[in-house]
């Protein structure tokens, strides 16, 4: 395909403002300057416009509201999360992190790779709230076991969480709240609420660091990232 046909169809401009683009010495192919417009070119070339290499894809961040009965994953025998995406929005696009299959709520997706390991590594403590709605009795010091970490019978305790009381019925012995946790390991929301005496039977995630689930996304829908989620995400992660 000619130069100047590439880059109109890639967006730089129209077919004689990439003209223009051309005689500033602003394009090259393969490192080398072009001057005119109707060199050949195919996609093994390197087209860089101002050092930027043109139709190089975007990464893509999405917030889902994550329905219950798929799995995080990219590939599973039952229906996935990327099942909900449009078949343009599934390319390298991968869930951060995992919820499980009966959990809702917030699910970031990418196909960033470092974004996703900053939020998800075990290291950078990302705070991850929950809501719960559980049966039982809690301990009458839930509150502080969690703050203090608790022996879910992994190798350590668990790193500080915040439990928060929604409403607690001794008699029908249900409870609802949030706990907020900074790891990830296996079920264990759910698991840390067992050994306080409640069995979770309903969960969802509402925050990731400081980003909220928006509300407004009905379950399985999706919406990119705005510039200040993003922005809230990366913030300090990257050299934490
Ligand atoms: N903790 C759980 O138990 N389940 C989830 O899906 C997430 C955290």
């Amino acid at each position: 395909m000619r130069l100047d046909k590439f880059l109109a169809n890639a967006g730089i401009g129209t077919r004689s403002e990439v003209k223009t683009e051309i005689k500033k010495k602003h394009i090259t192919v393969n490192d080398c300057i072009i001057h005119d417009p109707g060199t050949a070119v195919s996609d093994k070339d390197v087209v860089c416009y101002k050092g930027i290499p043109v139709g190089a894809k975007k990464p893509q961040y999405f917030m889902m509201n994550k329905p219950s009965g798929c799995v995080s994953a990219t590939q599973d025998e039952g229906r996935t999360v990327l099942d909900y995406l449009k078949p343009e929005d599934r390319r390298d696009v991968f869930p951060v992190g995992r919820l499980d299959k009966d959990t809702e709520g917030l699910l970031l997706l990418t196909d960033d790779g470092m974004f996703a390991h900053n939020l998800m590594s075990p290291r950078k403590h990302v705070d991850k709230t929950y809501y719960f709605d559980g049966e039982g009795i809690l301990e009458p010091h839930a509150v502080k076991q969690m703050a203090e970490g608790i022996d879910i019978g992994d190798e350590k305790l668990t790193k500080p969480a915040t439990l928060s009381i929604i409403s607690e019925d001794i008699a029908t012995r249900k409870v609802s709240g949030t706990l907020t946790i900074s790891e990830g390991r296996y079920h264990q929301v759910k698991r840390m609420l067992a050994k306080t005496g409640v069995t979770v039977v309903y969960l969802k995630r509402i925050s990731i660091g400081d980003v909220r689930l928006d509300e407004t996304l009905a379950k399985g829908q999706y919406r990119s990232l705005t510039e200040e989620e993003l922005h809230l995400l990366s913030k300090g992660r990257s050299n934490k």
